[in-house]
């Protein structure tokens, strides 16, 4: 009797416990969503140059570079694809190097320089790597084709800038452009329709190098 007594109350002790734990997460849970919603401000101007053109956008803090170019300036040529940092389709070129678009918020781009596939060449004007492409049947649904064309003009100059790769052999010599490393450096931007060799034909007539 004593035994059951003590359990009753331990009981009662618990459930006055826990409504009070609820009660109070709930008060908690809803003043963050308050001070969230009327005092932090989440959007930003943001300031970049576009494939030359001088660009100023009003964004969400979180908007990835990718969702900017696609969704706020209609730059479709950059594709979204797993939206991880995993296959390369959002691949740009922002001041010269190639970055996966997804990986990256906007804000951080401010007064940098954006070039995509559109402001690489266009029809009747193409880039040679573009024009390499075409020449090489570098596609086939052309899904990864701008992030592949976009990586490859950047990893031509990577090697020219002697910047090394996992495959580079002597360090202390300048980079080769080699197809092993036209390969390796390449190997972030996946093709689910496996147009690999031709785009490796592609890059390297780019480059000049036999493949
Ligand atoms: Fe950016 Fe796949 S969409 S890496
Ligand atoms: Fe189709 Fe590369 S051409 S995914």
């Amino acid at each position: 009797m004593y035994d059951g007594v003590r359990l009753e109350l331990s009981r009662r002790n618990l459930l006055i416990s826990s409504a009070a734990t609820v009660a109070a997460t709930g008060v908690a849970g809803s003043a963050v969503a308050q001070s969230s919603g009327s005092h932090m401000d989440y959007t930003s101007k943001v300031a970049l140059t576009v494939n030359g053109e001088h660009r100023t956008l009003d964004l969400d803090n979180r908007t990835t570079l990718l969702d900017a170019l696609r969704e706020h300036l209609h730059l479709t040529g950059t594709k979204k694809g797993c939206d991880h940092g995993q296959c390369g389709a959002c691949t740009v070129l922002v001041d010269g190097k190639r970055i996966n678009s997804c990986l990256t918020l906007a804000v951080m781009h401010e007064g940098d320089e954006v070039t995509t596939i559109e402001g690489l060449g266009q029809p009747g004007n193409l880039h040679p790597m573009q024009a390499a492409f075409v020449k090489h049947d570098g596609f086939q649904c052309g899904y990864c084709t701008p992030g592949q064309i976009c990586s490859s003009v950047a990893v031509l100059e990577e090697i020219k800038s002697n910047i090394p790769s996992h495959v580079t052999e002597n360090l202390n010599e300048p980079s080769q452009l080699t197809a092993n490393e036209v390969r390796e450096r390449m190997s972030g931007n996946i093709c689910r329709c496996g147009a690999y060799s031709n785009i490796l034909d592609a890059i390297s007539e780019v480059g000049g190098i036999n493949a």
